[in-house]
């Protein structure tokens, strides 16, 4: 017999009617519109390499169009495919300064959606997984028209309602979270359909993976040193190795199935942390906790910091929750 296949639209709209039988379905538009986004950027990352034996010159292709950055064609892709949903007020986007307001929905949207178009850019040149990230937010309708936009987006991530990323890795997959479980799906690329792969995720309780960039260990705050050197020294009562591929979707994406923990410090150079909390902190941490982990930025809970800027950093600790708890500890004794 034919094994039951399930696409993400059917099983987010199974989801919904099961837990909110009056829902609008407005929700599974909007994320169909992630899907669909997506999609385009994989086909378009799937033929990265091509570029200079398909008679690209300089900034300009063979039809004489200009040739754009992977990271610049998933923003536009995303923000095309999230504007038109009828639902969406407010985009927010690493590549963008300030929020994009689709105006024809500004009153009455229900929704703004923060994202990292391609994260991990850097690895696109030589190969290696790269994804997408996003973050999604309810907003109260603004019949006005004008209430400040910003402020619709700089909401803590507890407020989040759903949050996700795309890994375009040896396959593509989609992991996302509505607040039930983490469910993954893998891109069928002969159908172009996500299938449900990976259903309820759970990050391992005990892992044997750390996960950081060690260029930067003699910048690091000296709790995090020692706990290094206690998870090197078998402290936790077994061997860690460690992994660090420079994309956070695909180091979480990792830490998420395999267990560890994932850190992004503070640093000598970036005494805030690296990353972005409104875009790829806060999604992680959500995906995180709805897996059985933890994340915190060394003080408290990442969902917990009400943020002040749209493209401000944080420091990312993120991984299975008892790793995190001694973390936590070696952190506090600073
Ligand atoms: P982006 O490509 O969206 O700018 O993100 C890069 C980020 C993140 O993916 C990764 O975890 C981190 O930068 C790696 O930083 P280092 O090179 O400092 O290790
Ligand atoms: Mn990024
Ligand atoms: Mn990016």
């Amino acid at each position: 017999m034919q094994p039951q296949l399930l696409t993400v639209q059917q099983h987010i709209l199974e989801e919904q009617r099961r837990l909110f039988p009056d829902a609008s379905g407005e929700f599974s538009w909007l994320l169909s519109g992630i899907t669909l986004a997506t999609k385009i950027v994989a086909a378009q990352v799937r033929r990265a390499g091509l570029a200079g034996i398909l008679g690209v010159t300089r900034e300009t292709n063979v039809q004489g169009e200009t040739v754009q950055k992977l990271d610049v064609i998933a923003n536009d892709t995303l923000l095309q495919f999230l504007g038109n949903r009828g639902n969406v007020a407010i985009m927010a986007s690493e590549e963008n300064e300030d929020p994009v307001i689709v105006e024809r929905d500004r009153k009455h949207g229900k929704y703004v959606v923060v994202f990292d178009p391609l994260d991990g850019s850097s690895n696109i040149d030589v190969n290696v997984s790269v994804g997408t990230i996003f973050s999604v937010l309810r907003r109260e309708p603004d019949p006005t028209g004008k209430r400040d936009t910003l402020a619709d987006v700089l909401q803590p991530g507890t407020r989040q309602v759903a949050a996700g990323y795309v890994v375009y890795g040896s396959s593509t997959m989609l992991v996302y979270s509505t607040g039930n479980g983490v469910h993954g799906f893998t891109l069928d690329p002969s159908i172009g359909a996500y299938l449900l792969s990976h259903e309820n995720m759970r990050i391992p309780a005990e892992g044997t993976i750390y996960s950081c960039n060690e260029a930067n260990y003699d910048g690091f705050p000296a709790g995090y040193q020692r706990y290094l050197a206690h998870l090197r020294q078998g402290g936790l009562g077994r061997t860690y190795s460690s992994r660090y591929i420079g994309s956070l979707v695909a180091d979480f994406h990792r830490t998420l199935l395999k267990g560890g923990v994932f850190l992004y410090p503070p640093t000598a150079s970036h005494p805030q942390g690296k990353l972005r909390l409104l875009y790829e902190a806060n999604p992680m941490a959500f995906l995180a906790e709805q897996a059985g982990g933890l994340a915190t930025d060394g003080q408290g809970r990442i969902l917990d910091i009400k943020p002040e800027s749209l493209h401000q950093r944080t420091p990312l600790l993120v991984g299975g929750r008892s790793e995190m708890e001694t973390l936590m500890e070696f952190v506090a004794k600073t």
